[in-house]
């Protein structure tokens, strides 16, 4: 039988959601009553996140199977996908000849009041990474938005001089100016617009939400601080 060839995909793209996706009704998915009004739309629904993840992990493990590696997840928007991704790595990992042997580790980081990033980005949980000197790092982060964050943790994680460190986002905002940081693994290209739901907050709420929404104006003015 001829052998079934999986065509790699372009692997820093992600798939693309372009400016004038409408996304879906609400009143076409369940999601918490609470929240009824302070949401447009799905943009990215639970499933099509879960399938995309499980995309991600096979490339992880195709690139690093058999490498150790330390994966860092950034909290808090960021620790739903990092739990489903390493879920997705080590079901791979359970039934494939690659195994990677993986530790978690996470740090927090906060820079967003409202849906503004403020130029104080705080590191908290980062005291000493020194355990990283000559691992393989993966980063995990939910959304890279400016791409500042992630610039200023990498030169963080670099100074305790990893062996190899890959950047693993789920979204990628389109912003005007190029992006100081691409991830290495992309779940998804966004448009530049302020997103919840799936551990991404805005002031804290919509944390408790499964799909990926566009926050409404009448939300945004609901939970401003
Ligand atoms: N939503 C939530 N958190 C974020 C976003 C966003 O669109 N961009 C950067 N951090
Ligand atoms: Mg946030």
């Amino acid at each position: 039988m001829a052998e079934v060839v999986v065509q790699a995909d372009r692997r820093s793209e992600g798939i693309l959601i372009n400016d004038d996706w409408p996304g879906y009704r609400l009143d076409l998915f369940n999601y918490p009553a609470h929240y009824s009004g302070d949401l447009d739309c799905v943009i990215i629904p639970h499933g099509v996140i879960m399938d995309r993840t499980e995309r991600l992990a096979r490339n992880i493990m195709d690139d690093l199977g058999d490498h150790d590696i330390v994966v860092l997840c950034v909290l808090k928007g960021g620790y739903q996908f990092c739990a489903d991704l390493v879920e997705r790595i080590k079901a791979l990992s359970r039934n494939s000849n690659h195994t990677i042997p993986m530790r978690v580790h996470f740090i927090r980081l906060r820079s967003y009041l409202n849906d503004q990033s403020t130029e104080d980005l705080h590191i908290l949980g980062a005291e000493d990474l020194s355990f990283l000197a000559g691992k393989n790092v993966l980063i995990v982060e939910g959304i890279v938005g400016t791409g500042k964050t992630m610039e200023t943790l990498l030169k963080h994680v670099e100074a305790f001089r990893p062996k190899m460190i890959k950047v693993a986002g789920l979204l990628v905002k389109r912003v005007q100016h190029s992006l100081a940081c691409i991830p290495d693994y992309v779940g998804f290209e966004i448009p530049n617009r302020f997103v919840v739901g799936y551990a991404l907050d805005y002031n804290e709420y919509f944390r408790d939400l499964n799909h990926i929404c566009v926050i409404s104006e009448s939300g945004m003015k609901k939970y401003k601080v």
